[in-house]
């Protein structure tokens, strides 16, 4: 096992901003290494004796379950508060107060929460590790750094990508986080295709300009589907705005055979999911669909690595 950057030792995860290259090498390294070592059997003993509690106050399938795994898989164990209904915040108890409580069971939380900026908050009071599971409309950076972390593997590179993010770029949380974290390597265009309603935050379209993105906007998955390396889709956020403009903007954008087809050989089809009706369900075969397969298989990976990041010194 190579040396870890003791950077993250019981620190928070909060950002995507809070990562630079090297942060990332190591993670992507440490993921790999768990890809390889399971893929051969092995029983990893890393984080025994830890407990990770996953208090999820949104839906979740992937990063409530690969939280968990990837703390089981490392030979911790997990205490899974997934819904309010059944704990005592739907007696009113406050986030501060229930995280209070959980730090004095646990060594880390993973938070998903619908506020913007509730992990951040959760971290000033926490005593112990807070992971940001996504917050609201704010970021998903272990999302970013798993769906980089796919890009690699499939890519071979960080540098020299041409990605269209597609969708609901205003209220998707984990576009946010990976055009920061892209943001960070050389020769990288972003095509912009989403509703003129649901632009990408003004904010991260200048700060990842700065740091020599190039942005573009698209009108059609038409016009860049033949020129990108990763097509990202997303679903529209549909209970962070009301009925009206979801029904107006949900069939926008659909990537269907025949246009996926159309892409570079070597591309990906990504996803976050939950996937609604965005992508055909055909799409799933084409070779280069990876929302099933590496996306989901590596979020564990990438959680494995960060779990070990947060709660181990060496
Ligand atoms: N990608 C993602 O965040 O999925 P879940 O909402 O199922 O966790």
């Amino acid at each position: 096992m190579q040396q870890i950057n003791g950077n993250f030792y019981k620190k928070s995860i909060i950002s995507i901003d809070q990562f630079d290259v090297h942060d990332i090498e190591i993670a992507f390294s440490l993921a790999d290494s768990y890809r390889k070592d399971l893929g051969k059997g092995t029983v990893f003993h890393d984080l025994e004796g830890k407990i990770l509690t996953a208090l999820f106050y949104e839906p979740s399938s992937r990063t409530f379950g690969s939280h968990i795994a990837a703390m089981q898989r490392l030979g911790g164990s997990t205490i899974p508060i997934q819904g309010v209904t059944f704990s005592s915040v739907s007696k009113g108890e406050t986030l501060e107060d229930t995280i209070r409580v959980f730090a004095s069971y646990s060594d880390v939380i993973a938070l998903r929460h619908p506020d913007e900026g509730a992990s951040e908050i959760a971290s000033t009071y926490s005593p112990i590790p807070i992971i940001n599971a996504g917050d609201g409309i704010g970021e998903h950076p272990t999302q970013a750094l798993l769906d980089l972390f796919t890009i690699k593997s499939r890519l071979g590179r960080t540098d020299n990508i041409s990605v269209a993010m597609v969708g609901d770029l205003k209220y998707g949380r984990t576009v946010h986080s990976l055009a920061k974290l892209l943001s960070l390597y050389k020769n990288i265009t972003l095509h912009f295709v989403c509703p003129k309603t649901s632009p990408m935050p003004t904010d991260i379209v200048s700060l990842i300009a700065k740091r020599g993105v190039v942005t573009k906007t698209a009108s059609s998955i038409n016009d860049i589907i033949n020129k990108v390396d990763v097509l990202y889709m997303t679903r529209v956020q549909k209970e962070r705005m009301d009925l009206k403009l979801y029904e107006s903007i949900k069939d926008l954008f659909i990537l269907d055979a025949k246009l996926a087809d159309q892409m570079k050989k070597k591309s990906v089809i990504m996803h976050p999911l939950p996937r609604i009706h965005e992508i055909t369900k055909e799409v799933d075969d084409n070779p280069r669909a990876v929302y099933f397969t590496d996306q989901v298989k590596n979020g564990m990976f990438i959680r494995m690595a960060l779990l070990k990041m947060v709660l181990t010194k060496r």
